[in-house]
């Protein structure tokens, strides 16, 4: 099959109608563009799992803030296109925000409690914007399996838990964070960094790694295990801490004591580029 590209609402449904009447299930990748290996590793899964996939490339207005990089979020959109299309999928949906948002658009999914801590606190609206935009494409792409990175680990426990809640008929799958060689998680930002950031913004991935080794050799002191990665990324002269937490996986609330399955996420600027990463302890 060749790949579709779709522009608006009415595109999209027109394909999908197609799809359904033939029977096939389908997958979703939602993302916002300038794609990168993270984003093909969701990809690729979706191929493998899914009859027919759809991957939407739209950078969300509404799940930015009025200080954030919403002109500057990189974009090329023929470099995703062929890589979409190298892949395998066979639906681009790329809208433009008018045809999102209408002018009177007055419905927005909010999610409390796990949207409310780590990158919730410091981007308010932020969640908000992503349920609305996530569910609006749910119901467009009458997906059976929609793909998400656990690089942004709020995002996914937020999703799991709106689909949850709405009995929204959709399974949630999370895929690992795809990582440079040094450790560096891939992120569309990365291309903000210069090559003195860049060299710095290992810290992350290293700063989760001495805590990830506290953890493992049995410490479940919280406070200690965040002294620990808080003095890393205090050695790195280019790295601001925004934040780092510990919190319980399923909740999104912070813990002092290590028991149960722990999200350890952080955020960091690197110059003025904020990045974040994280690791998942489950037990
Ligand atoms: O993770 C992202 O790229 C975005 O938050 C998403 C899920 C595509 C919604 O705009």
């Amino acid at each position: 099959m060749s790949l579709t590209i779709a522009k608006t609402p009415g595109e999209v449904k027109a394909v999908i109608r197609e799809w359904k009447k033939e029977g096939l299930s389908i997958g979703l990748v939602p993302t916002m563009g300038y794609l990168h290996e993270g984003h093909g590793s969701l990809i690729k899964k979706a191929v493998s799992e899914n009859d027919r996939v759809m991957v939407s490339v739209f950078v969300n207005p509404i799940q930015f803030g009025p200080n954030e990089d919403l002109e500057s979020y990189p974009r090329d959109f023929e470099a995703d296109v062929k890589l979409i299309e190298s892949l395998g999928a066979d639906l681009v949906f790329h809208p433009e925000p008018s045809d999102m948002y209408e002018k009177d658009f007055s419905t927005t999914i909010s999610v409390s409690g796990v949207s409310e801590n780590l990158c919730g606190a410091r981007r308010p609206g932020h969640f908000n914007g992503v349920c609305t935009v996530v569910t609006k494409l749910f119901n467009l792409s009458e997906a059976d399996r929609a793909y998400f990175g656990q690089k942004d680990a709020q995002q996914l426990a937020v999703v799991k838990r709106m689909v949850r809640d709405l009995n929204a008929n959709i399974e949630i799958v999370g895929c690992p964070i795809i990582r440079e060689e040094d450790g560096l998680a891939k992120s569309s930002r990365n291309t903000y960094l210069s090559a003195d950031e860049r060299k710095a913004a290992v810290v992350l991935s290293k700063a989760l790694k001495a805590g990830k080794e506290m953890i493992e050799s049995g410490e479940k002191d919280a406070s200690k295990v965040k002294a620990k990665i808080s003095s890393v990324i205090d050695a790195e002269p280019l790295a601001k801490t925004d934040y780092v937490e510990i919190c319980d996986w399923n909740l999104i609330e912070p813990v002092d004591i290590i028991n149960n399955s722990v999200l350890v996420a952080i955020a960091v600027y690197i110059g003025k580029t904020r990045l974040i990463d994280n690791f998942i302890i489950e037990k």
